[in-house]
């Protein structure tokens, strides 16, 4: 496995693949949810790249940037144990030069659900994987249903601006227990961490009232929203039924709805969501 610093010794590498390349995109700390996603794109394609950079562009704070968990030499050897060709591991100098002032911005998809609720958060995502779909031009790339919203915008990025890349998504990785695996599930106490399948459980009673007829839009979110409220130690940031694609608030629901959450478990935001009416 190449691991490559800068964007010239990403580019001589890159130039080495004669064959399909798949491309997943990542912050580190890996988790069983990214290699799920490498293991996608190591079967799809000849070869293999993973890109670990903490995006400052994308986080609202900087108290939540420096506690971003990170581990470079434990990513590195997973990513190696994975079978991928090529890691770019970039400092922030390398991806946002001195005087760096150019953005991508999605409009309407990212301005409600984590767009909504993390000014510059979308802007900060399309920003970088634009920056990193031109320097790897992958074939294919892979992202996670875990961030609904991201794979929806990211996939009309890649539509308006044209580029050359399939936008492949796999489905959410989960513990036993239904939480989502995410990076961020590190920070929590025992307490938080038993109070964090909440999401899931609020999830799986509006999939189960969907699939007993519930069209309703108002009542599967407050039915979501009574499940978090059971636990103390929960917060709701957000609790949405939308279109699937669009991410647009519907009136009459149809047959394929997406639900989504933000539930705050101390200082940690987590996330999740399911697709109701998935066969
Ligand atoms: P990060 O949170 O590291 O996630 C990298 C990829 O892994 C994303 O596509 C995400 O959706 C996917 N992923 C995370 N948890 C998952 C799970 N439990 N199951 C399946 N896939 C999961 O998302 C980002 O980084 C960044 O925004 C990035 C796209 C790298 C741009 O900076």
């Amino acid at each position: 496995m190449k691991i490559v610093k800068t964007l010239l010794e990403l580019r001589s590498a890159r130039a080495t693949f004669t064959g399909s390349l798949g491309l997943v995109p990542t912050m580190g700390y890996l988790h069983r949810g990214h290699l799920s996603l490498v293991q996608s794109a190591r079967a799809e394609n000849e070869f293999v790249a993973a890109s670990i950079f903490v995006n400052p562009a994308q986080f609202e704070s900087v108290d939540d940037l420096d506690d971003y968990p990170r581990d470079l030499e434990r990513d590195l050897d997973l990513l190696d144990t994975h079978n991928v060709d090529l890691v770019w591991a970039p400092d922030r100098s390398e991806m946002y030069p001195h005087g760096y002032q150019t953005y991508v911005t999605v409009n309407q998809l990212t301005s409600g659900l984590e767009g909504g609720r993390r000014p510059g958060h979308m802007r900060g995502v399309t920003t970088i994987v634009s920056k990193l779909l031109i320097a790897f031009r992958p074939d294919r790339a892979y992202f996670g249903q875990k961030d609904a919203q991201q794979v929806c915008v990211v996939r009309r990025l890649v539509a308006d601006l044209g580029f050359p890349v399939e936008v492949v998504t796999c489905p959410t990785v989960r513990e036993s227990d239904g939480l989502a695996l995410s990076s961020r599930n590190a920070r929590l106490s025992v307490d938080q961490r038993q109070a964090s399948t909440v999401l899931f459980r609020a999830l799986s009673a509006a999939s189960v009232a969907f699939a007993e007829g519930q069209r309703d839009g108002d009542k599967l979110c407050g039915l979501m929203s009574d499940v978090v409220a059971t636990e103390p130690l929960a917060d709701a940031r957000y609790i949405a039924i939308t279109e699937v694609e669009t991410l647009q608030d519907l009136r009459q629901l149809p047959e394929q709805v997406l639900a989504s959450l933000a539930v705050c478990i101390g200082q940690v935001v987590l996330i999740d969501n399911m697709v109701l009416g998935e066969t």
